[in-house]
């Protein structure tokens, strides 16, 4: 391969730019052109691409946000979406791709090399760390600490005016941001979306806490019972006791990446470069037990990832 491009989909994660920044160098070493897709799947259908070089990328390895943009593309859930993009990749030469997000990003990668032989290899960028076949994924190490910092700050509120906090964090099916915060911030209740939440057990959790003292319960954000507003709603209907809600949202996916996240993001990039180029397509890369280690595409949304029992056994003896 002499020219092969990169792009970043979906959910924007800290540590994009650090593994943009590692494509491109190690794609430079290896005497490949790589070349950026602005926009995601968007960008990819509309033909907007730009040749990087060390110069675009560098000064970018500390910020967070992706310097390729992204999208959420719902023309590329069509065959015919899928046809203009690969045309586009075509006529621009490009010989393979690299694809970092989540599981979106891989059905859509999945069908560029399964449709039209376009060799694909993806990396895990997303913060809800919801990919099986990698331990972590590039921005979870951020998010789930930008999300302490905010719960450490809204504690001080709960413990001064001994108020209960549901407090509400992002994982859209997944629990992974909510166990580790939650355990981290010395949560006396988590919410996930893997089990089943307990209106009765949660009461009397909080009772056990005494009402004058703060009580923070975290939401994972797809909790079935609706989020922190669903549980704070139930909670005063049953049993009458008033609540603040705070749903943390988008701050956790913003903001310079941890050390972890750039180190993460740097080695999945230079193992999917040499991925791509030495024949390897359909997979993810992604990092388990500290070895790279490679899966097909589809095992990243056909085998559920399960929050570690360890994290749910802490949950409930730490409280
Ligand atoms: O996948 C990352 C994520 O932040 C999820 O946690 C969340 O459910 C979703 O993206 C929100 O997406 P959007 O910013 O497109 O609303």
């Amino acid at each position: 391969m002499k020219r092969i491009a990169l792009f970043t989909s979906g959910g924007d994660a800290p540590g994009m730019n650090a593994h943009i920044r590692a494509v491109e160098r190690v794609g430079e070493k290896r005497g490949v052109e790589v070349v950026g897709i602005i926009g995601g799947y968007s960008g990819m259908i509309a033909g907007h691409f730009e040749l990087l070089d060390r110069i675009r990328t560098a000064n970018i390895i500390d910020r967070g946000g992706t310097i390729l943009k992204t999208s959420r593309c719902e023309d590329f859930l069509s065959v015919e979406g899928r046809v203009r993009a690969i045309e586009q990749l075509r006529s621009n030469g490009i010989e393979g791709v690299i694809a970092c997000g989540g599981d979106g990003t891989f059905h859509g990668a999945h069908a560029l090399w399964t449709e039209h032989g376009m060799p694909i290899v993806g990396t895990p960028g997303t913060i809800d760390n919801d990919l099986s076949g990698t331990d972590f994924t590039i921005g979870y190490d951020t998010a789930i600490n930008t999300a302490a910092q905010a719960i450490d700050k809204i504690r001080d509120t709960a413990d001064s005016h001994g108020r209960l906090f549901f407090i509400e964090v992002m994982g859209r099916h997944a629990g992974f941001i909510a166990m580790d915060v939650g355990i981290a911030c010395g949560a006396e209740y988590i919410a996930v979306p893997e089990t089943i939440t307990d209106i009765d057990e949660l009461y009397r959790r909080i009772v056990s806490q005494g009402r004058e003292r703060r009580t923070v319960v975290i939401v994972g954000e797809g909790d079935e019972l609706g989020g922190a507003m669903g549980i704070s709603k139930a909670i005063e209907e049953r049993y009458g006791i008033p609540s603040k809600v705070s749903i943390l949202g988008h701050i956790q996916r913003g903001g310079s990446p941890t050390v972890r996240d750039r180190v993460l993001a740097s080695r999945l990039g230079a193992a999917a470069v040499d991925a791509l180029l030495g024949g390897q397509t359909d997979v993810m890369i992604g990092e388990v037990a500290g070895s790279v280690r490679m899966v097909p595409l589809e095992d990243t949304w056909t085998t559920r990832k399960p929050v570690p029992g360890y994290l749910k056994e802490l949950s409930t003896i730490l409280i």
